[in-house]
């Protein structure tokens, strides 16, 4: 279908560009106007981006075994820029006509919407302008800048952004493509959607990590309309669990995030093309912990050698969360939506996953202060094979006598079973031990550490 913005919209001279500032919603995201994306429109875009996006495999899991499920992995973070978002970016540019094409188009991202457009735009030479915060990772500015794109680092936060960027297209006729709820994005992204039916037989249900709800919709209408029976289950951090709020409001609602592992989801509100089009087709939707996503990232680097941003982490994080018990024994395809984590991020996040996961381990132990005191204590943890990362010692704030010290450890053990060992001699050998968050034995149905050290 045509979705065009109103001629006024494209520099026309009714527009008072001093109105901008306050017009600042998209009109193709009109809330009293939302469109419904159909499972045609899904076709046409698979036939109309065949040539520019990769059909990325979608595999068994080694993780299947770990979770008496049959799990497939649609590897959507190989793509040329490492999320699925190309799908939906190449689509809303094939679309253009050749006017708009010149003049050239516009968005407002954080990262992986921006890194589509710009790369999409380059293949297909059409100018591209991103509008990013001025938090957005370095990398991710470097990336865009690459592709040739015009990057204006602009706005404290995405809202700011978003304002910026939409003003802009109005002052430079420039087509504004919002991330995930113009309908062509929506039907872009539900192109994954076809691949996964072709790829895997008999599939029970298909998870789906969710921002702003393009992602869900177009996947949620393709599947429907091929198999009623499979169930459609929307995932998303608890810090930014915007389409859950829509539910319980019965619409989008604005919804306050918090600073989450999985920033691809960290959407205040979820669009209303994309509410509109799933919101009769969405079976389940779950909220991850963050600390089951840090985990998830950790076992897809383990288990799979994936590495997956957060975002694409949280269909596994709800599984190890023991939040789809349901599908036990069932097939179960999980959308790995996007790759693209920092570095440093990445480096915290294992170490959290190590943490989560109860091999990662912190403690205080007083002891002797006496010569050979904390030798003594070094060499417990080295008999059963713990490896010391830290050690810190402290005398003057310790309350007990004047002959101890307090020795805070932070050791690496092989599971949680080694733990709990370590745990168990310390309490034997010394009378004050504390550790900090051990994990909680009922939360590790999932523990691998067996299938990884045994
Ligand atoms: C990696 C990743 N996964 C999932 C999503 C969610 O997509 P949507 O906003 O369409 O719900 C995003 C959005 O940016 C993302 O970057």
């Amino acid at each position: 279908m045509d979705y065009r913005y109103p001629s006024s919209i494209e520099g026309d001279d009714d527009v008072n560009l001093n109105d901008t500032e306050e017009m600042v919603d998209d009109p193709l995201c009109n809330p009293d106007k939302p469109v419904k994306v159909s499972f045609e429109e899904i076709t046409s875009a698979a036939y109309k981006i065949r040539m520019g996006i990769k059909n990325t495999p979608c595999e068994k899991s080694h993780l299947s075994d770990l979770t008496n499920m049959s799990i497939f992995l649609k590897k959507d973070f190989l793509q040329h820029t490492g999320s699925f978002k190309e799908r939906g970016a190449r689509y809303a540019m094939v679309m253009l006509n050749e006017d708009e094409r010149k003049r050239g188009v516009i968005a407002a991202s954080l990262g992986n919407h921006a890194q589509a457009v710009c790369y999409h735009g380059y293949q297909l030479g059409i100018p591209v302008t991103v509008v990013m915060p001025l938090i957005a990772p370095i990398m991710k500015i470097q990336k865009c800048r690459e592709y040739h794109a015009n990057v204006v680092i602009e706005g404290n936060d995405m809202a700011e952004a978003k304002k910026i960027a939409y003003k802009m297209s109005r002052e430079k006729s420039l087509t504004y493509i919002n991330g995930y709820d113009h309908p062509h994005i929506i039907a872009g992204q539900g192109t994954i959607a076809l691949e996964i039916m072709e790829q895997v037989q008999n599939i029970d249900a298909i998870v789906v990590p969710t921002g702003g709800g393009g992602l869900l919709a177009g996947v949620s209408v393709a599947v429907k309309m091929l198999n009623p029976n499979i169930k459609i289950i929307g995932v998303e951090s608890e810090r930014c669990a915007s389409y859950s709020k829509a539910m319980e409001n019965n619409g989008p609602v604005f919804t306050p995030i918090e600073g989450t592992l999985a920033d691809g989801l960290a959407v205040p509100e979820v669009g209303f093309n994309a509410w509109e089009t799933s919101r009769n087709h969405i079976d389940k939707m779950i909220v991850v912990k963050e600390e089951w996503i840090a985990l998830a990232i950790l076992r897809f680097i383990e288990n799979e050698k994936c590495v997956v941003e957060g975002a694409g982490a949280c269909g596994l994080a709800a599984i190890l969360a023991g939040q789809m018990e349901e599908f036990k024994g069932k097939r179960v395809v999980l959308i790995l939506s996007g790759g693209n984590i920092d570095t440093t991020i990445l480096g915290r996040c294992l170490e959290r996953g190590l943490a989560a996961d109860g091999r990662l381990i912190k403690c205080r132990v007083t002891v002797s202060d006496r010569p050979g005191g904390i030798l003594e204590l070094c060499k417990l943890f080295g008999s059963i094979g713990v490896s010391i990362k830290d050690v810190i010692h402290e005398r003057a704030w310790v309350a007990s006598d004047v002959f101890s010290v307090e020795v805070k450890v932070v050791c690496e053990t092989r599971d949680y079973a080694h733990s709990v060992q370590l745990r168990d001699l310390l309490n034997s050998k010394y009378k004050i031990v504390s550790f900090e968050n051990f994990p909680d034995k009922d939360e590790f149905k999932y523990n691998c550490g067996s299938l990884l050290y045994s």
